[in-house]
């Protein structure tokens, strides 16, 4: 950290005309509000203790599901009541987020892909781009998808609840794997909202080795792994369906399924789920092992938007552990499509004693980010259709029968709140998906003052615009590292050059190493804008100590798998009438076979080994005619499988600039005429 202002700062706007636009836009957004709004001080009766919200703010929060369209986007702070939003203007110390050429980033961040269904891993604080992890989807540059192993992955996360199979994924939210409350980066876990699926990422090769398709489940939204130590992975379920689902039974909502799934982060196997009423959305959980959480919204059962937000309320639902595994135990479940399904929902039995296996603590409608704070004692749930957000004591959760009581906080913090984060320091950082801003607020202040009060609020900060997921470097550890903040906004609009109708993200890092009560904004400062391709959901961000991959694979890893193939092993051997093998190395600038031979119609196996033991040094190697892809990594072997249906002469050619002879890397495959 240094005094030094930053690159790029000479692009903060002129003063005035930026009042100049807020006021534009604020007679602009009050004229749309003004004009639907009954009453502005006709409260809503929200039935919680010492709460009572506006209509009004109501209806600029209905912006969110469209309603005044108008109001997305534009700057809030105006808007809203509390702190007035803006730039500090400068001149604050700031945390210098340039790497220059030849220096390492302080952070790995891993993106969520959204529906490209890949991993991104970005460098933190300068946002640099390193890499793409693909997930669930066929991909060239790694050839994922392309060699029997990784095939093998897509294709056993790709048979449960597909009809036409699954070509593509969702990714939403990166959750790293956890020892002692802390990344232990052994793992990443990541989950496709599109199907009711979770994958794994073994970050000492950074590559995808398994996908679970979970029964029971449509859309997975949620993810989390249970803290302190990855005892399980949590996949939930979002949208309700009938069980089984193959239309017998499929008019009665009431009776549609939703489901929160337990998985063994060894075996990526489903060990438990919990069935409940309404449905799932973002998760996370205590930092004892005890508890998970999750928000979930159409408590109505419904099927249409107006139906899922007709009541007031909807629920944060507390997975009370011990007492799901104790009721599994003791054989306390229905099993449904090989899985034992724990009923959670209100009225279950298991819901009636001293230990129910799901508490159901009453929210401000359609609750979004659920987020646990460092010191885990309290779980916050953002309020998207309600300006709060409401901070749930856990402890006082355990101990109470009435789930409303243990209700500590809830500071108004502005329009639209989504998701919540946290540094060391005790402040919360909420996204407000309305009002373009992200709001600071203290966590204690919120506890200690009247519900609905703006006073916990301490600073907001414009983005652009319309923010969903915020994440601070570390947040979900126990001890945040308290310096960076990335902002996922949803929509860019002017901020870069047009790439056309098609826009892309705009994920911005902002400061906050620092606490300013004098400022507005409390001392956040947004410091970068990064357009990121369609579509990030969300980010985790570990310090790069804490993850260290592999330069070249470890040969035990895929020891009696797969052989290692030498120069010398190479050749080709004919395994039947209508089979041969071909096994070969790869190194610069040759295969270990100049040609080889087989008969049309025969199924070939190839198996190629990359003999080099120098990091960066990756063969391709490529059949285009026949759909092969391979890329192997320095001590990796990979294979494939194809049938050599045509006759003739096909180049094998590297994929991969390796050498100055590169292009000079080819072997020739001759299919010959069977009869011929
Ligand atoms: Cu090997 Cu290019």
């Amino acid at each position: 950290m240094t005094d030094d202002p930053p690159t790029g700062q000479d692009n903060v706007p002129d003063p005035e005309e930026v009042v100049q636009r807020h006021e534009r836009q604020l007679d602009a957004a009050l004229a749309e509000v003004e004009d639907p709004t009954p009453s502005t001080d006709e409260s809503l009766d929200l039935e919680l203790p010492g709460l009572e919200l506006h209509r009004r703010d109501f209806v600029k929060a209905g912006a969110a599901t469209g309603a005044v369209a108008g109001l997305a986007g534009c700057s809030g702070g105006l808007l809203g009541d509390g702190a007035e939003n803006g730039n500090d203007g400068g001149g604050s110390a700031n945390t210098d987020y340039h790497v220059p050429p030849g220096e390492k980033d302080t952070y790995y961040g891993f993106w969520s892909g959204g529906h490209s269904g890949e991993v991104r891993v970005v460098g933190v604080p300068s946002m640099r781009e390193i890499r793409r992890i693909p997930v669930f989807q066929k991909e060239g540059g790694v050839g994922y998808g392309h060699d029997e192993k990784t095939k093998q992955v897509l294709e056993e996360g790709g048979d449960v609840g597909s009809v036409a199979g699954h070509e593509w994924g969702d990714s939403h939210h990166p959750v790293l794997s956890e020892t002692d409350g802390d990344y232990d980066g052994r793992w990443l876990f990541i989950n496709d909202k599109g199907s009711g699926r979770v994958a794994r990422i073994d970050l000492k090769y950074f590559e995808t080795d398994a996908i679970t398709d979970i029964p029971n489940m449509q859309a997975c939204h949620g993810m989390a792994v249970q803290s302190p130590d990855t005892e399980y992975v949590y996949g939930v379920g979002e949208f309700r369906v009938p069980i089984p689902n193959d239309g017998t039974d499929y008019d009665d909502p009431d009776d549609y399924w939703s489901v929160f799934a337990a998985l063994d982060p060894e075996t990526m196997a489903v060990e438990w789920q919990v069935r409940i009423d309404g449905n799932l959305d973002n998760a996370d959980t205590g930092k004892d092992g005890e508890w998970a959480f999750a928000t979930g919204y159409n408590k109505e059962h419904a099927v249409g938007p107006q139906g899922m937000t007709h009541d007031d309320r909807d629920f944060l639902k507390a997975f009370n552990i011990p007492a799901i595994e104790a009721a599994v135990e003791a054989g306390n479940y229905e099993e449904v499509n090989g899985v034992p399904v724990v009923d959670g929902r209100q009225d279950s039995d298991l819901n009636r004693g001293d230990d129910p296996v799901v508490k159901y603590v009453p929210t401000p409608k359609s609750p979004h980010g659920c987020d646990v704070e460092p010191e885990g004692r309290y779980v916050t749930a953002s309020g998207k259709l309600s300006p709060t957000v409401t901070v749930v004591d856990i402890e006082e959760l355990a101990s109470t029968s009435d789930p409303a009581e243990a209700i500590v906080g809830q500071p108004k913090v502005g329009l639209g709140p989504l998701h919540t984060t946290f540094d060391d320091r005790g402040n919360a950082y909420t996204t407000l998906f309305i009002d373009s801003q992200v709001a600071k607020w203290d966590i204690e202040d919120a506890v200690e003052a009247e519900k609905g009060s703006t006073d916990p609020v301490t600073g907001k900060v414009d983005v652009h615009y319309n923010p969903g997921h915020l994440q601070a470097v570390e947040s979900e550890t126990t001890d945040p590292a308290g310096d960076w903040l990335i902002s996922l906004n949803k929509l860019s609009k002017d901020r870069f050059l047009s790439t056309g109708p098609i826009h892309p993200d705009n994920d911005q890092l902002i400061d906050i190493s620092e606490d300013a009560s004098s400022s507005e904004t409390g001392g956040m400062e947004l410091v970068a804008d990064h357009p990121v391709h369609p579509e990030p959901h969300d980010c985790v961000v570990t310090h790069r100590d804490k993850i260290d991959p592999n330069d070249v694979w470890d040969r035990e890893d895929y020891e009696g798998e797969k052989p290692f193939v030498t120069q010398d092993a190479s050749g080709i051997e004919r395994t039947g009438e209508q089979s041969v093998e071909v096994q070969m190395s790869s190194s610069r600038s040759q295969f270990g076979l100049q040609e080889f031979t087989v008969q049309e119609g025969d199924e070939v196996s190839l198996t190629v080994t990359n003999v080099e033991d120098v990091r960066d040094i990756i063969h391709g190697l490529a059949i285009p005619q026949y759909g092969i892809n391979l890329a192997i990594a320095p001590q990796d072997t990979r294979q494939v499988t194809f049938e050599a249906s045509e006759s003739g002469v096909y180049w094998v050619y590297c994929t991969f600039f390796c050498s100055a002879l590169h292009l000079e890397m080819r072997s020739r495959m001759i299919v010959e005429p069977r009869d011929g």
